[in-house]
């Protein structure tokens, strides 16, 4: 049985960052479930005869519960109509979507998940840093910065210091103070590059480069969703480029 529902992920924000895929099929659903993190622009594409479900989910908080969301997609998709639950950036990245797909294949219907761009590699693309780095960041952390009560997560915070690599913080600039201190309480080099960028890709976008340290008091009170980046990668290009040369160097 072909996908009647499909899981697709909107990107950071610019339409023009969804996939050709995801662009189809919004032109064809016949409902929309969305987050209420997705771009006006981006549902505009829906068809006139299309249904647009606003299911609330904004940076992490959500006015439906899961469980609601959880049976309005089943419900919806027993219509046998043509279904896309809509996610911002990856639906598959901090999104929830194991459990919708526990529910939809309970229920004995497919679903197909089309990817998207997440908010990390749009915020790169911003700030034309690379998030790994040949001898500088070899590994990438793609990190929630909220706990499941609310408050800071549990992290391993010493080990999160000793990666070697770049950080990204989802969902942290409510509680970037906690998450600061507890890096540099755990050994992170206060002078360590980190840099915030709300609404990655939009025409609203910011951009806060600071350290570690001076994150938090610079960080203005983002109103908009809101990455942090934070490692050695983050740093001055310049000095990148002398590093990368001193590698072929040597
Ligand atoms: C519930 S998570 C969903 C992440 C999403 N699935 C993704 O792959 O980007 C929401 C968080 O993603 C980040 N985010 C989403 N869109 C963003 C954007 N356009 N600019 C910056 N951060 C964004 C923020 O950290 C926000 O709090």
């Amino acid at each position: 049985m072909s996908a009647r529902v499909f899981l697709i992920g909107a990107g950071p924000g610019d339409p023009d960052l969804l996939t050709i895929k995801a662009h189809r099929l919004l032109q064809s659903a016949d409902v929309i479930l969305h987050d209420s993190l997705v771009d006006k622009r981006i549902l505009a594409l829906a068809a006139d005869h299309a249904e647009l479900v606003d299911v609330g989910k904004r940076c992490g908080k959500h006015s439906a519960t899961q469980a609601t969301i959880n049976k309005l997609l089943v419900s919806y998709a027993r219509t046998g109509q043509i279904i896309v639950r809509l996610k911002g950036g990856d639906p598959m990245i901090f999104g929830r979507a194991t459990e919708e797909l526990q529910c939809l294949q309970a229920a004995d219907i497919c679903c197909e998940i089309i990817p998207g761009i997440t908010a990390a590699t749009a915020a790169a693309a911003s700030l034309q840093h690379s998030l790994t780095q040949r001898g500088i960041a070899r590994s990438l952390h793609f990190l929630t910065g909220h706990g499941a009560e609310g408050g800071l997560p549990k992290h391993d915070w010493v080990s999160l210091t000793r990666t070697g690599g770049t950080l990204v913080i989802y969902m942290g600039s409510q509680t970037i103070a906690g998450l600061a201190s507890h890096l540099i309480e755990a050994g992170m080099n206060p002078a360590m590059p980190a840099i915030a960028v709300e609404n990655a890709s939009l025409p609203e976008q910011t951009i806060t480069i600071a350290t570690i340290s001076t994150l938090p008091n610079r960080l203005s009170r983002p109103t908009g969703p809101t990455i942090l980046l934070i490692g050695e990668a983050m740093g001055n290009k310049e000095e990148a480029a002398v590093a990368a040369a001193q590698l072929v160097a040597g």
